[in-house]
């Protein structure tokens, strides 16, 4: 990591993960299948982490960058690209899972309806899932809706890793005061890590540490 780029001072993280991690991405991962509805989801016992924040906060974007692929999941200046759940197979059997971004305004009320009640009961009755990256524009914050996401996880008893997505657009100042009000804000909820994870998809920033924190729960 370079010195411009600092993670927050008390960023946990055993080599040994950042070690396996890159190792088990320097593998192929590869797309496994798209589901509309929780009928479809995959039945095996492959344990997943999921991918969730507001809608063009980065998602598409930071799993390329976690897996090494340029275009393993479509990305776009769109927001509400991503319209299905996509799941991802890692060379060890594990699950990615890049969901559909919410808080996108110009998606009908219904298929806003149906799209969070899909999440829901996924993100609640899921027994596979071991850890949720929730995303968080570094530009803005974390907002209402992803408050009422990680409260839905801390019930649900998900652990997740609020990750920054974007920080190469923040100059340093501007990175340590978002790092300082989002941690704040992290200490509300049960079922987060302590210290957000400061990442650029685009730079290349945080992604061993990202590679650690998904390997270590896999
Ligand atoms: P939905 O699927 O619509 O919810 O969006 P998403 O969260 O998957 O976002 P996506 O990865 O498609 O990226 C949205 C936009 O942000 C694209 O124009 C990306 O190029 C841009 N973007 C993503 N990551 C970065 C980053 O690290 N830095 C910069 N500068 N731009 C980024
Ligand atoms: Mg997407």
């Amino acid at each position: 990591m370079s010195e411009e780029y600092q993670q927050p001072e008390d960023f946990e993280m055993s080599p040994d993960h950042v070690k396996a991690g890159r190792e088990l991405f320097a593998k192929e991962t590869s797309f496994v299948l798209g589901v509309a509805h929780l009928s479809q989801l995959p039945k095996g016992r492959n344990v997943e982490v999921a991918f969730v924040g507001r809608s063009n906060v980065g998602k598409s974007s930071l799993l390329n960058a976690l897996t090494g692929r340029k275009n393993l999941a479509r990305t776009s200046n769109t927001p509400g690209r991503t319209q299905e759940m996509n799941f991802f197979r890692t060379a060890n059997d594990g699950f990615i899972v890049d969901l559909p971004g919410y808080g996108y305004a110009k998606v009908s009320k219904t298929d806003v309806k149906n799209w969070t009640e899909l999440l829901k009961s996924y993100l609640k009755g899921r027994a596979q899932l071991r850890l949720a990256c929730v995303l968080v524009d570094s530009r803005h914050g974390i907002k209402e809706n992803d408050h009422e996401m990680m409260t839905m996880l801390d019930q649900a008893a998900v652990p997740y890793q609020v990750v920054l997505t974007k920080c190469d657009k923040l100059v340093k100042a501007e990175r340590s005061v978002i790092i300082d009000k989002t941690r704040t804000e992290i200490k509300k909820h049960a079922a987060a890590f302590p210290e957000p994870l400061l990442t650029s998809a685009d730079k290349k920033i945080g992604i061993d540490l990202l590679q650690g924190r998904v390997m270590a729960l896999f």
